[in-house]
């Protein structure tokens, strides 16, 4: 028996080019990169920031860190001037459309990472949300080493990532693998064919943690703290990441992405029912822990 679900409800998927911002606006995500930046937000105070000049949000992607930034920030604190950076200028289109009515003073950067130039100590507090584990480490060092240059002395850099080692508990692993199994078995009654490709993404590599806390070290930042979230994440969260092109062609390798995106979508279901834990509700769900890191310039 084919075990791929075909009535999931694509309609607010296909519709977007930039298909991360489905996932990026469930109640799963918002939550879990809430606690990431209310434990940023104590930090700025405990470290005694009373205001933000500049604020430098890198990956910006719908906005959403921006977003959720400026929800829990202190009133007076919210005359920040922010500065959006992505390399896509579809992203860059939808969070101005999100971000405008919240900033003020909102500029939008189109460049990538590797390639920024901010003036030299012009930001304090610099956010780079579900981003990095796209860049190979040395661009990672490298990109580091420039938001570093960008911050002010004693400047304060945050991220995040829900793609590194300890992200997938050992007894979640089960579901990954059959959710990739019953993925492939579906492509392959279709004769969908692996097209060759030995290149590895890099959120493919799920770097460990303890990497992250020598990566700042490395940059020349002080690390502040590196903390864990658990996020338990439902079907629908689920179903969103693997439609989002770039996880659907880490979990298949070579395939044709839209196919990929298809199969991975549609094995979510399945893979849930056979190794999902019930909430209180009752609704199935796995767990998926995100890492956040804090570092002082
Ligand atoms: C998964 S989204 C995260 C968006 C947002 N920061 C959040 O946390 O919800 C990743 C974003 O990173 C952008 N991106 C990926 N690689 C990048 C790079 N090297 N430089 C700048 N932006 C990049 C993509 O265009 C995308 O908008």
């Amino acid at each position: 028996m084919e075990k791929v679900n075909k009535n999931v409800d694509i309609s607010k998927m296909d519709q977007e080019q930039y298909n991360y911002e489905p996932f990026a606006d469930t109640e799963e995500y918002r939550k879990v990169n809430t606690d990431c930046i209310h434990s940023w937000v104590e930090i700025m105070r405990r470290k005694g920031v009373s205001g933000i000049e500049a604020l430098l949000d890198v990956a910006t992607g719908a906005g959403t860190m921006v977003q959720i930034v400026f929800d829990n920030l202190p009133d007076s604190w919210k005359t920040a001037a922010v500065m959006c950076l992505d390399q896509s200028s579809e992203a860059l289109k939808l969070a101005h459309s999100r971000l405008e009515k919240t900033v003020d003073r909102l500029k939008m950067v189109h460049s990538s990472i590797e390639d920024m130039t901010i003036p030299d100590q012009s930001v304090d507090i610099a956010v780079w949300g579900n981003g990095i584990h796209y860049l190979s480490k040395d661009d990672q060092l490298d990109s580091i080493k420039r938001i570093k240059k960008a911050l002010k002395p004693g400047g304060l850099l945050f991220f995040n990532t829900a793609f590194y080692e300890e992200a997938r508990p050992a007894d979640t692993l089960p579901f990954y693998r059959t959710q990739v199994k019953n993925a492939v078995h579906y492509l392959r009654e279709r004769g969908v064919k692996r097209q060759k490709s030995d290149v590895k993404t890099e959120a493919a590599k799920f770097l460990p943690k303890s990497y992250y806390e020598d990566l700042v070290e490395q940059a020349g930042f002080k690390l502040v703290e590196a903390s864990e979230f658990t996020l338990e994440m439902h079907r629908e969260a689920w179903e969103y990441i693997s439609a989002f092109q770039q996880y659907a062609a880490g979990a298949l390798r070579g395939y044709p992405i839209s196919e990929a995106i298809e199969a991975m979508r549609g094995s979510v279901e399945p893979a849930l029912e056979q190794h999902g834990r019930p909430d209180r509700d009752g609704e199935l769900f796995i767990p998926r822990k995100w890492l956040a890191i804090s570092a002082e310039a």
